[in-house]
C-alpha cells in the first residue's frame, strides 16, 4: 500500500523546471512580464517550451506533458500534422513564394469552403487574428447601421482592445445588478469613451437583456455574443433563439464571435448547432490550422458595406467621393497564402471519414473518465462544454453564466492544475481543455490516471486521504 505524503505543487513544479525559471528570468529583462501575450503568464512562471509533437509538448527541462491548451484551441489536429506541414511548404515550393500580396485562389477557395460550412456566411474578409476579425464585425455593424454603442455580454472575451476588453471578469462588487450589469475595465488604458458607448449585457437571461435592449435599441448597431461562453458555457436553445428574434425585431445586428468555437463545437461552429442564424461572424483560431488568421463573414448586403468598388481608399489622393460612405478594412498579411493553406488542408483532415466525430468522442471520453474520477472521490465537481472543448467545473450547482461561476471552488482547481502540470498534463491553470485528432486512448488514460494521482494529493493536503 503506498503512502501518499503532501506535496507542494507549487515546490514541485519548480524543482522540476528550474531551467524554465532561468529562461523566464532573462526574458522578463526583455519583454514586459517575460511574455508576449499577458494570457501567455501563471504564477510562479510560466513553462518554457522547445519541442512538441502530436498531442505532447515538451519543455526546455525535458519534460514532457500531454497538451490540452492547444494553443488556445487552435491545434484540432495536434501539433505538426503531416498534412498541414506539408501544405505550407508546398505552398512555398511549389509557388516560389511566402506572400503573394495580391488576390489568390487560395482566398476564395476557403471562402466557399465557409459560406458551405456557415450558414450566417455570405461573403468572407480575412485577418491575421480573432481579435481583429471582431473588431472589423463590430465596425461592419457600425458601418451598415449608422448606430454608435455596441453590447456585449458578461463573462464573455472578444480580444484584446478598448471596446471589449469590458467586463469579462470583473469583480462582482464592482458589476452592478445581475439583471442589468455594468461595465467594468479589464485593462488599465482603456479610453472611458467605450464604457459609454459598451452596453454589458447578462448571459442566459433572456428576460433581462430584452428589457436593456429595448431601452437602448436605437442607439445599438450590434450585440456580439460568444454563443459557448469561454468555450464552455453553452447558451440555452430558447435563449440563442429569443436574440435572435429581438435583435431582428429591434433592427440591432446580431455578431457570433465563433473565434473558439468555429470548428470545435460542430464544422459548422455553434450557429449550426443551434441552428440560429446570426448577421455576421467572426473566425479564428482553428481556420488558421496553427497559424496567425481571423475572418468575418457575413450577410452579403452587410459585407458589402467593405466593398470598394467605384469608391476611393484612404490612400488614394484627391478623393472626391465621400470616403465615409465605405467601410475601409486593410492588412498586408490578409488571406496569407501559407496561412490558407494550413487552413484548408486542416478543414480537409476535420471533413474526411469522421474524423471531427473522433475528437468529439474522445472528447466525451476524457469527461467520463474524469467526472468519474471527481465523483469516486466525492469531489463536487463537473465537465461543461460542447464538441471539442470543455471545461471542469468546481462545483455541482447549474452553471449558466458568468456569475454563477463564482460560486465555483477555483482555488481547488488552481491546486488541482498545478499538480497536473507536475504530473505531465498541460493546461495554463484554470483553463478550458481543448482536444485534438491527436489525443488516443493512451493520452486519455494517462490524463485520467494523473486526475486521481492529483486529487489524491489533494485530498491529503487537506487531511482527508492518508494512504492508498
Ligand atoms: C471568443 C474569442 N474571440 C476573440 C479572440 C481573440 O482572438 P486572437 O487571440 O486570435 O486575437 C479569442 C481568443 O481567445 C476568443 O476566444
Amino acid at each position: 500500500m503506498a503512502i501518499v505524503t503532501h506535496q507542494d505543487p507549487l515546490q514541485l513544479l519548480k524543482s522540476r523546471t528550474q531551467k524554465s525559471f532561468e529562461l523566464f528570468k532573462e526574458a522578463q529583462k526583455v519583454m514586459p512580464g517575460g511574455v508576449t501575450a499577458n494570457i501567455k503568464y501563471f504564477e510562479p512562471y510560466p513553462i518554457i517550451m522547445e519541442a512538441a509533437e502530436g498531442a505532447r509538448l515538451k519543455d526546455v527541462d525535458g519534460n514532457e506533458y500531454v497538451d490540452y491548451l492547444l494553443a488556445y484551441g487552435a491545434l484540432i489536429l495536434g501539433h505538426g500534422h503531416h498534412k498541414v506541414m506539408n501544405a505550407v511548404i508546398r505552398q512555398m515550393v511549389t509557388k516560389g513564394t511566402t506572400i503573394y500580396g495580391t488576390p489568390h485562389e487560395l482566398e476564395m477557395e476557403m471562402a466557399k469552403r465557409l459560406i458551405k460550412l456557415y450558414p450566417g456566411i455570405e461573403q468572407v474578409r480575412y485577418t491575421n487574428s480573432g481579435t481583429e476579425a471582431t473588431l472589423l464585425a463590430i465596425r461592419v455593424a457600425h458601418a451598415y447601421t449608422g448606430k454608435p454603442k455596441i453590447a456585449k455580454f458578461e463573462g464573455h472575451y472578444h480580444g484584446g482592445y478598448d471596446q471589449v476588453l469590458l467586463s469579462i471578469n470583473p469583480p462582482l462588487e464592482q458589476a452592478g445588478p445581475a439583471d442589468r450589469p455594468v461595465a467594468v475595465p479589464d485593462s488599465a488604458g482603456v479610453d472611458p469613451y467605450y464604457l459609454e458607448h459598451t452596453v454589458i449585457l447578462p448571459f442566459n437571461d433572456l428576460e433581462a437583456c430584452a428589457a436593456i435592449l429595448k431601452e437602448q435599441a436605437d442607439q445599438l448597431a450590434a450585440v456580439v455574443v460568444e454563443p459557448v461562453q469561454a468555450g464552455f458555457i453553452p447558451a440555452t436553445e430558447t435563449f440563442m433563439r429569443g436574440l435572435r428574434k429581438l435583435t431582428e425585431e429591434l433592427g440591432i445586428l446580431l455578431i457570433f464571435d465563433e473565434v473558439k468555437t468555429c470548428f470545435r463545437v460542430a464544422l459548422g461552429g455553434a450557429q449550426s448547432v443551434y441552428g440560429v442564424t446570426p448577421d455576421l461572424t467572426a473566425l479564428g483560431k482553428v481556420l488558421g490550422g496553427g497559424f496567425p488568421i481571423g475572418a468575418v463573414g457575413g450577410k452579403k448586403e452587410i459585407m458589402e458595406v467593405a466593398s470598394p468598388h467605384g469608391k476611393k481608399d484612404v490612400f488614394e489622393m484627391n478623393v472626391t467621393s465621400k470616403k465615409k460612405d465605405v467601410l475601409f478594412h486593410s492588412g498586408t498579411y490578409n488571406g496569407h497564402p501559407s496561412v490558407l493553406a494550413a487552413g484548408l488542408a486542416t478543414l480537409d483532415v476535420l471533413e474526411d471519414q469522421d474524423n471531427f466525430e473522433t475528437i468529439v468522442r474522445t472528447t466525451e471520453k476524457l469527461r467520463r473518465g474524469l467526472e468519474n474520477v471527481l465523483k469516486y472521490y466525492q469531489i463536487p465537481a463537473q465537465t461543461l462544454g460542447m464538441g471539442s472543448i470543455f471545461n471542469v467545473v468546481m462545483t455541482a450547482e447549474k452553471i449558466t453564466n458568468y456569475r454563477d461561476l463564482q460560486n465555483a471552488n477555483l482555488s481547488l482547481r488552481r491546486e488541482l492544475d498545478y499538480h497536473l502540470l507536475t504530473l505531465g498534463i498541460y493546461t495554463k491553470p484554470l483553463n478550458r481543455y481543448s482536444l485534438s485528432l491527436a489525443h488516443g486512448d493512451r493520452e486519455i488514460q494517462q490524463t485520467i490516471d494523473a486526475y486521481e494521482a492529483a486529487v489524491k494529493r489533494l485530498l491529503v493536503a487537506r487531511g482527508s486521504l492518508v494512504q492508498d
